[in-house]
């Protein structure tokens, strides 16, 4: 038996073997702080797993969901909107809700996009990117996120062939992996320039609620005309610990949600309706644990920046996300670099070069361990010959 083009086609995962070495030296016994991962390491808020619970005690939660998921989900997500960003979404047709964003990420393409036509996407990006352009079998092209440029696109440097012909682009703010953000008037330049083109967006907003320095992120849709063009995915699995739980949405242009919910009228019967419930008591109820996951994240941030420049590692801070984006010292390339530090200091961390092209030369660090263990991490990476 053969597998079909199609999935031998898929990328390989660049952080598998990471993933294997980190299991290697832990099973040698070595004490091993994994910087390298992006899951949450906190619980989900205690007042959401008992909104599961008592879901989940009802027998009508047993039964198939409503092919597009609880109309009570998607007024939560159109109240959150409003609540959180002042944008205003019709919950009947402008919200899809999905398992996770990374479905959505994945399912667009197949969307928007007949066989060998083109979408842009940014590069270092979400790996998973990649994958929703390989199943659709639609051709991509990379506009690289430069330091010079905060990490933003520069929309004048794609070429215009690539620009005429695309149909489609993601963006991310803010971003995995650099953990830079974007403000209105850089979503109002990517309206205008997506209405000049003919280009459809997806703001990939994972990492809505994290933002440092009392600076909320802002939202692709508080842009004038965004929902003309676009949609933004959101997910419950940073904001609320809910990475397990598979649970997000998308809202936005209508028709564009239309054909996300078309799709997946045929891929699913929408998510167990017990989450569901949590997932509304998550997005209406008291939002203080989010706030208290923001002040825990800023201070990991500030702890490591402090001890970097202690060893004499300068970086800029993180504005967002809950990852720092380090550059690698002078003689490495990023995978040599984050071997070295497994071997040499027992901490993981995300070489760049995952991410694509544009994220050689640099590591992702994630902020999801203890302040302590973080400064340990980067303690033991001082004393390596590198820093000493
Ligand atoms: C940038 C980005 N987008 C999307 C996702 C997917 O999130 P989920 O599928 O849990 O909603 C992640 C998860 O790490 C991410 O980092």
């Amino acid at each position: 038996m053969e597998y079909s083009d199609r999935l031998k086609k898929l990328p390989v995962q660049f952080f598998a073997s990471l993933v294997e070495k980190v299991n290697k030296a832990k099973a040698e016994g070595r004490d091993i702080i994994n910087l390298g991962q992006g899951n949450p390491d906190q619980p989900t808020p205690a007042h959401i797993v008992r909104a599961l619970q008592s879901a989940a005690e009802d027998p009508e939660m047993h039964q198939y969901s409503p092919f597009r998921g609880l109309q009570e989900l998607k007024n939560a997500a159109a109240e959150f909107y409003q609540r959180e960003y002042g944008v205003e979404i019709d919950p009947n047709t402008e919200v899809a809700i999905l398992f996770g964003t990374k479905t959505g990420l994945v399912e667009l393409p197949m969307c928007l996009l007949n066989e060998g036509e083109l979408m842009l996407l940014p590069d270092p990006g979400y790996p998973d990117y990649l994958s929703g352009a390989v199943l659709a079998n639609v051709q991509y092209e990379l506009f690289p996120l430069k330091a010079e440029n905060q990490f933003l696109p520069d929309y004048e440097a794609i070429p215009s062939g690539q620009v005429e012909a695309a149909k489609l682009m993601y963006l991310n703010y803010p971003n995995n992996p650099t953990g830079a953000t974007a403000d209105l008037a850089f979503f109002e330049e990517t309206v205008a320039f997506a209405k000049e083109h003919n280009i459809s967006i997806l703001h990939d907003f994972a990492y809505g609620a994290i933002g440092f320095d009392g600076k909320k992120p802002t939202s692709f849709l508080q842009a004038e005309g965004a929902k003309d063009i676009g949609v933004e995915m959101y997910t419950l699995s940073k904001t609320y610990n809910m990475a397990g739980w598979r649970v997000g949405f998308a809202v936005g242009n209508a028709k564009i949600i239309s054909a996300l919910n078309l799709i997946q009228d045929h891929l699913y019967v929408s998510l167990f309706p017990a989450i569901q419930k949590a997932a509304v008591a998550a997005l209406t109820e008291e939002q203080q644990c989010v706030e208290e996951l923001v002040s825990r994240y800023e201070n990991r941030r500030n702890a490591l920046m402090d001890v970097c420049h202690s060893i004499g590692w300068n970086a800029e801070a993180p504005t967002g996300s809950f990852f720092a984006w380090l550059p690698v010292p002078n003689g490495f390339t990023s995978e040599e670099f984050a071997d070295f530090l497994l071997e040499k200091a027992d901490v993981a961390v995300a070489a760049g070069k995952g991410f694509g092209e544009y994220g050689e030369g640099y590591v992702r660090v994630g902020l999801l361990v203890d302040e302590e263990r973080l400064v340990e991490a980067i303690e033991r990476i001082g004393k390596t010959e590198v820093f000493k």
